[in-house]
């Protein structure tokens, strides 16, 4: 049978302080709410309900799941109580997470289904958590070895608030016994709301089994409410995509100064160095070397690459190739197998052959670039007239010197040279060595090339 799940995502999110909605702040590449939908889908849960307010909703299109608006933000219960009006009753469990614990997975919502299926009179299982105090959690207070209820922290007592097992916010319920409580819940509290956790007392007292899921460690379920648990949870979850990678077989010098999206994938044997985030959809091939100091997004590199202190940027790079330090390859830039880019040296949609060499201080853009052609220092390529831009044509084993401006539209036959300081404006043939400003052969014959 399929699962149903809702997902609470309309508070207001004061705390952020921010003029985007909280579950909409990125994590590790992807928005806080999709770590949550990920880790419900990872479980096998197939029907998603997002309960959003009226900023949020509109955002939620490309996120595959039924959204359910709550216009005022009445509390956690009420927000449920709006889910379970839009939709048809349905027999069996129903999960309940909030949009803001990113960093839980798919084994905690399978334990907690797990929990609430093993008895027919279990009506609520809930996931609970020991944590450091001080906390703002809901504490899980017991009657014995029984949960009896859950006391939100500012309505606590001190000797509540000295308890230091929390309320994940992550719950299977039987759907039923939730609809015939939901009405129930008052809210006469510290907070004027309607809690969602009031449901347990409710539900114990129509004599229902409440049964508690201890999680293992509290960080996979942080709850973010500013932005000091933004960044808590972003390294919980950043830790996690490392040691995912280094049990593959990738060595990481820092996790710690490590930054990965969950799409990354890494061969065996490559090494990140310290500083380097790597973002989107990049593939990194076997054997290479990464870092220090390198952004990487929507990078596809092969194996035995080394990229050091350097930028790439939806780019493709080939086997072999040696980048940096301090390069910007970007814009669906295309570079071969063993090239070499250096220092100070800038792609943009540019097609480099195998073998090529750009060592120090060019900028190569909207071009292509043979086999084994080298590019002095200083040569650019001048793709832009002030309108609109051009490209230049490069061919194989051509020598462009020092301080060369190729000013495009241009084509560079093969085996072609021009000299330091040259500023090409015309096509240079094949074979052709050019000097000069504007540059002109230096053959005599330039057809003899
Ligand atoms: C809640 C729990 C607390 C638990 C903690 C775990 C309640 C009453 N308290 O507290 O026991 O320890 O989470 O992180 O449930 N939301 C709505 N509509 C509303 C109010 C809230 O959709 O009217 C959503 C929020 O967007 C958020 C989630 O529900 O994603 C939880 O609300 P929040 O205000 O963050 O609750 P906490 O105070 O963190
Ligand atoms: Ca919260």
């Amino acid at each position: 049978m399929s699962t149903r799940a809702i997902v609470l995502a309309a508070g207001k999110g004061t705390r952020m302080k921010s003029s985007r909605p909280k579950v909409l702040h990125e994590v590790c590449g992807r928005p806080m709410l999709w770590w949550v939908l990920e880790a419900l889908r990872a479980a096998r849960v197939d029907e998603i309900v997002v309960v959003a307010n009226p900023e949020l909703a509109p955002h939620l299109s490309g996120f595959g799941v039924q959204v359910v608006e709550q216009a005022e933000q009445l509390g956690t219960g009420h927000a449920v109580r709006t889910a379970l009006d839009a939709l048809e009753p349905r027999e069996g469990a129903l999960v309940v997470a909030y949009g803001d614990m990113p960093s839980i997975d798919a084994a905690i919502v399978e334990d907690v289904q797990t929990a609430l299926d093993a008895d027919a009179g279990t009506a609520l299982a809930l996931v609970t958590a020991r944590m450091p105090l001080p906390s703002s959690f809901g504490r899980i207070v017991r009657a014995g070895n029984a949960v009896a209820r859950i006391v939100e922290a500012k309505d606590c007592t001190p000797a509540q608030l000295a308890l230091d097992e929390m309320n994940a916010g992550l719950y299977a319920y039987d759907e039923g016994a939730l609809r015939e409580t939901i009405g129930r819940i008052g809210a006469s509290n510290a907070q004027g709301e309607y809690y969602l956790t009031d449901t347990v007392e409710l539900l114990i007292a129509a004599g229902n089994r409440v049964v508690p899921v201890p999680a293992a460690d509290y960080r996979s379920v942080l709850g973010v409410n500013d932005r000091v648990e933004l960044a808590a949870a972003r390294a919980v979850i950043n830790q996690r995509l490392c040691e995912a990678q280094m049990r593959a077989g990738v060595t990481i010098v820092d996790p710690a100064t490590t930054y990965l999206a969950p799409e990354v994938t890494i061969g065996p044997d490559t090494v990140v160095y310290p500083n380097t985030a790597i973002g989107g959809r990049t593939r990194i091939g076997a054997n290479c070397a990464i870092g220090p100091n390198c952004r990487l997004g929507n990078a596809i590199l092969a194996d035995d690459v080394i990229v050091t202190e350097s930028i790439i940027l939806d780019s493709e790079v080939g086997a072999g190739t040696r980048i940096g330090p301090f390069a910007h390859l970007r814009g669906g830039s295309r570079v071969g197998a063993s090239v070499r880019i250096g220092d100070y040296v800038e792609l943009k949609n540019a097609v480099l052959g195998d073998e090529v060499k750009a060592n120090h201080l060019a900028y190569i853009g909207d071009a292509s670039v043979g086999d084994r052609t080298n590019f002095a220092a200083g040569a650019i390529t001048c793709n832009y007239d002030g309108v609109r831009k051009h490209r230049t044509e490069i061919g194989k084993d051509v020598f462009i010197g020092t301080n060369n401006s190729l000013v495009a539209p241009i084509t560079i036959g093969d085996g072609a040279l021009t000299g330091a300081g040259a500023v090409v404006i015309r096509d240079v043939p094949a074979g052709d060595k050019q000097v000069g400003n504007p540059a002109r052969s230096i053959r005599k014959n330039p057809a003899e090339a």
